[in-house]
């Protein structure tokens, strides 16, 4: 049966990652891929990550599975972090899920399987994941405007004149902070906005926090939580400890349901086990035991968030050198829109056919939409890929 498949089409990002590993040329720069970069180019694991380990290494006693929702103290932990002080830990159903991404898929199971499946609206631009994710829970996926037409700025009218067409119950996928693909965050005051919009239409919130920590600080990065818990009593928040733990390959994330009671915390909790048991079963434990035991450690704690500020520092350092550096070299594009982005994304405004010249002539690895991860910008590659860019913009 399987001589009639032909072969899928290769991850748009992921697949780019692999043949960057397969080019053999000296130099070559990769801004692809969205993982974090040190100053020298390499995406490192935390010292708080290596001494938690160390810690769990003696520790440890047994690799029995952990429950379908996972790691109770990581659990309260991670509530702690992500909606303390916004919603009361009692009205959180809290599971534990192989990242962000495993968080996104069971809020969409738990979602189709527990009411029905519905429409999710997504941003235009969004994590390509997104849809796929949705989708594959049998969810119709469809889309908001996001971005204003030079892409460098929000355009929220268009965003809720798209959202006039979205019934009450619709899902609306919200990135908290670091908008993926675009760095392009609302302000306090459109949060307060949004949040109006969506809960005067009905629509359920659902918030993707993969990046806390890497826009402009834990608590700060919250604010968007902050303004749609004001207005919604019920939404989900699928939250990642891939980037700001630098714990990529050990799937750590969290589904979290806030409610308005008690009562409905315990059924939500249930009901999202359900998805789980059917799916992994039991997420992976280790990753889950580093977060707590980081969390739960004030030195160990206080280590991480000297960490997390270090790496939030180093992307908006190259943010700002490299536009100071295409600035001094006379580039015909003006990159100081950059400085109003946060994380680790930002559209360029170069073009696929620039991308893919700066891929084959001088072998720099961006996303086909024109997305950088400015995380991969090192003091030593700044210069080359400042040049390249500017060339390419005349090409
Ligand atoms: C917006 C967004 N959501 C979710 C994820 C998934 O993160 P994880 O690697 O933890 O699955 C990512 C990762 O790139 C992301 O950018």
């Amino acid at each position: 049966m399987f001589e009639t498949l032909s072969p899928a089409p290769p991850d748009p990002i992921l697949g780019l990652g692999e043949s960057f590993l397969a080019d053999n040329r000296p130099g070559k720069i990769n801004l692809s891929i969205g993982v974090f970069k040190d100053e020298q180019g390499q995406t490192p694991v935390l010292n708080c990550v290596k001494l938690a380990e160390q810690q769990l290494l003696e520790s440890e006693r047994t690799k029995g599975y952990l429950g379908i929702d996972g790691l109770a103290d990581f659990n309260r932990l991670a509530t702690e972090l992500m909606l303390g002080g916004i919603v009361p830990p009692q009205q959180v159903a809290v599971c534990q899920t192989p990242g962000g991404t495993g968080a996104l898929r069971v809020a969409a199971d738990f979602l189709a399987k527990s009411l029905a499946p519905s429409r999710v609206w997504c941003s235009a631009p969004t994590w390509p994941n997104h849809g796929p994710i949705f989708e594959s829970a049998g969810h119709e996926v469809k889309s908001y405007r996001y971005l204003s037409a030079d892409r460098r700025t929000l355009d929220l009218e268009g965003m809720f004149d798209d959202l006039q067409q979205a019934c009450p119950g619709d899902v609306v996928c919200l990135h908290a902070c670091c908008h993926n693909p675009s760095g392009i965050d609302p302000t306090a005051q459109q949060w307060a906005a949004i949040a109006e919009q969506t809960a005067s239409r009905k629509l359920m919130p659902l918030i993707d926090f993969a990046y806390q920590g890497f826009g402009d600080g834990l608590v700060e990065d919250q604010v968007g939580i902050r303004a749609m818990a004001q207005k919604h009593a019920e939404f989900l928040l699928c939250g990642s400890f891939s980037k700001n733990f630098g714990l990529y390959s050990e799937r750590v994330g969290t589904l979290m349901v806030a409610v308005p009671q008690v009562d409905s915390a315990n059924s939500v909790a249930s009901r999202i086990k359900l998805a789980v048991r059917s799916n992994y079963s039991n997420p992976p434990r280790h990753g889950a035991a580093v977060v707590a035991t980081v969390l739960s450690d004030p030195e160990l704690r206080r280590q991480w968030e000297d960490e997390l500020t270090g790496m939030r520092q180093r992307i908006h350092r190259m943010r700002s050198e490299f536009v100071a550096e295409t600035k001094r070299i006379g580039c015909a594009t003006d990159f100081s829109f950059l400085m109003d982005q946060r994380g680790m994304f930002s559209f360029s405004g170069l073009t696929p056919l620039q991308v893919d010249w700066l891929r084959t002539e001088k072998a720099i690895y961006i996303v086909g939409s024109g997305r950088i991860n400015v995380a991969g910008i090192t003091p030593q590659n700044l210069e080359t890929l400042a040049a390249a860019v500017s060339e390419a913009l005349s090409v």
